[in-house]
């Protein structure tokens, strides 16, 4: 069982709960061989810190003295471990060798015998180079195999085609089981083929629950990390640290460095302290050192995962971190192709968007931002649109002087060309536009602009670009008027809800600061919205009830089966577990209205899910109600 405590888009901080204890994810496994432990799980537990181990099942069940000795006393106490511990089941010795004598459920079985948190099937590794049939028939067999014992784990195969990794990952989401590791690879890691590891993940996560953890099998590389966590992953496995250490190779989060070639480490671990010393030592201490050097690097990086993801800066972890290889350039390119599906999972917000080159474009809030920035907006009666230049945030300090005087002589409308898109002065607080930070020499290509003169159609239009441009208003009529705190107000509802003219019919009041910034809204005295600290608004219960007259169902609801009905009425949060429907557009972060199966408005909050998580979760709250 999994529960989710944080998220950042796909990537998400939780609860993974066994018999031997409760793991926070993301985790990293260190892989513990019981024939050649370099590193020992007391070790792993007491100075690492590690959470959960992973060893392998047939490397046991081969060895005769360990294989009794796991059948009398159990995995832990012959690994010496009291966490819990994942077994893998052979499938990779399987494919390096070819000769493993053993059947799926004699090895399914003995994982249970000696007592695994989490079994794994004899699934079939189907490396990238496998022609499409064979890849196919991999597949059937593993899903065949899954059908036919109770394993926790059930592998997604399907090489690199993404119709057969969504296919065979929607099979095994149908089946009971504990997580879902994405198999097959490690060939991609080898090679350093990243980009196609985007596709593989992200056609394997398309067909899985999202309710279930994802296994990213024999990933052990921290240069990876972020990027897989990015996109759903939830557990890495380990050998790496020691293989890689046997190879006298450093890894570091932008890559590997061999050792011999090394005369400083700029790592600050214990085993990197006295860099020096390593070079005198034996060659058996040095890779112990270096394996020590490699799992700090590695779980350091987990954590630094962690906090971007409680911080909303994994985006630019993630650039950043790809910044640091032309292969993981083009694995961030890549996502650009599918920002539709992660804009799913997209907050409506996060912490500041910092900009860090043209690939932060790419990320699918921008893609958002630009579909409802046509798709939701009224422009205001307005004579002119000034097309102002992108600069420094907030605009309208900027640009204080420069719209008054403008203001002075024309009824205008104010949009920066901005990198987002055509930005109206009235996003000037909300994320991404506000709340951004972007150097304003950067070069985009203003197409997108020239879309929106077009389809708003204003009388007069002005590119403004310096003083001299004032000149050109001499020609411009006042002939319109409209109250920019009003089309603030609409702008940035239309944006957030979708068009809802009603919500504001009556006398509008609006209350600011004493900085002057809008705070709350009310309209014919009721409180509707107030501002929260992204820009866009929180709903009260009186805002709701308008919205929720105005929109048909779906729009905006969350539904509740009967039994959660006076939980909400008592302002409690809704849990997973009694939703039974949802609008398929509700993101997180979304104002919602909480609705009996009636439709009858039971409550509002805000989503922590989307509608596929909502519906898949079985743990942890969905909404956090405000009534
Ligand atoms: N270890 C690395 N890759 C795999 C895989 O695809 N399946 C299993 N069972 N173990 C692995
Ligand atoms: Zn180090």
């Amino acid at each position: 069982m999994f529960e989710l405590k944080e998220r950042d888009g796909l990537a998400r901080i939780g609860k993974f709960y066994t018999k031997h204890g409760t793991v926070e994810k993301p985790v990293l496994l260190p892989v513990i061989n019981p024939n050649h432990i370099l590193i020992s799980p007391n070790e792993m537990k007491e100075k690492f810190k590690a959470q959960m181990l992973i060893t392998n099942s047939y490397i046991i069940y081969k060895k005769k003295e360990l294989r009794e000795k796991a059948l009398k006393d159990g995995v832990h106490s012959l690994l010496g471990f009291d966490g819990p511990v994942m077994t893998d089941s052979g499938s990779f010795q399987m494919y390096v060798y070819g000769d493993v004598e053993i059947r799926n459920r004699e090895i399914v079985d003995f994982q249970k015998k000696i007592g695994s948190d989490v079994s794994t099937i004899l699934d079939i590794i189907s490396p990238p180079d496998r022609k499409y049939e064979d890849a196919k028939s991999d597949v059937m067999e593993t899903i065949k195999r899954a059908n036919e014992v109770e394993a926790d784990a059930l592998t997604v195969q399907g090489s690199v085609y993404p119709d057969l990794r969504e296919y065979c990952a929607s099979e095994l989401s149908k089946l009971d089981c504990i997580l879902h590791p994405v198999g097959s690879v490690v060939p991609l890691m080898e090679k350093y083929k990243f980009k196609e590891l985007v596709d593989v993940i992200v056609a394997s996560k398309k067909g899985l629950v999202p309710s279930r953890p994802v296994h990213l099998f024999g990933c052990g590389h921290p240069m990876i990390f972020p990027l897989a966590v990015l996109l759903g992953c939830d557990l890495f496995d380990s050998s790496s640290y020691a293989k890689y250490a046997r190879h006298n190779r450093m890894m570091f989060p932008d890559g590997t460095k061999n050792f011999d070639e090394m005369s400083y480490s700029p790592c600050p671990c214990p085993a990197c302290m006295n860099f020096g010393e390593l070079k005198e030592m034996t060659e058996k201490e040095r890779i112990k050192k270096i394996a020590e050097h490699n799992l700090w690097v590695s779980f350091s990086e987990i954590k630094k995962i962690k906090q971007a993801i409680h911080e909303g800066s994994l985006w630019e972890l993630v650039e950043e971190r790809c910044s640091a290889h032309p292969f993981l350039l083009s694995a961030l390119k890549k996502l650009g192709e599918y920002k539709e599906f992660l804009e799913r999972f997209e907050p409506v917000s996060r912490k500041t968007f910092f900009y860090t080159g043209k690939e932060s474009l790419n990320r699918p809030i921008v893609y958002r931002y630009r579909k409802r920035i046509f798709e939701r907006y009224e422009k205001p009666n307005a004579d002119t649109l000034i097309i102002l230049p992108e600069s420094e945030r907030p605009y309208s300090k900027t640009y204080y002087d420069v719209m008054k005087k403008i203001s002075g002589k024309v009824n205008a409308h104010f949009v920066v060309n901005s990198v987002f898109g055509p930005a109206p002065v009235e996003f000037d607080e909300t994320y991404p536009v506000g709340q951004s930070v972007v150097p304003t020499d950067v070069e985009y290509d203003d197409e997108l602009v020239k879309e929106w003169v077009e389809k708003f159609d204003y009388p007069d239009v002005l590119f403004w670009k310096d003083d001299k441009t004032f000149e050109e208003l001499g020609s411009f009529k006042r002939k319109t008027s409209f109250n920019p705190d009003v089309q603030k107000i609409k702008g940035v509802a239309f944006y957030q809800f979708g068009k809802c003219q009603n919500l504001f019919r009556g006398e509008i009041k609006i209350v600011k600061s004493k900085n002057g910034k809008i705070r709350n809204v009310f309209v014919n005295d009721e409180h509707i919205l107030s501002v929260r600290n992204d820009g866009f608004y929180t709903l009260k219960m009186n805002g709701a009830k308008k919205l929720h007259l105005i929109f048909k169902y779906p729009k905006m609801r969350v539904v509740v089966n009967d039994d959660a009905v006076p939980f909400i009425k008592d302002g409690k949060s809704v849990f997973s577990r009694f939703v039974v429907e949802c609008d398929p557009e509700i993101r997180p972060k979304d104002e919602v209205l909480i609705v009996d199966k009636n439709d009858v408005l039971i409550g509002v909050g805000r989503a922590i899910m989307n509608r596929e998580e909502m519906l898949s979760f079985k743990k942890g709250v969905a909404v956090k109600n405000r009534a």
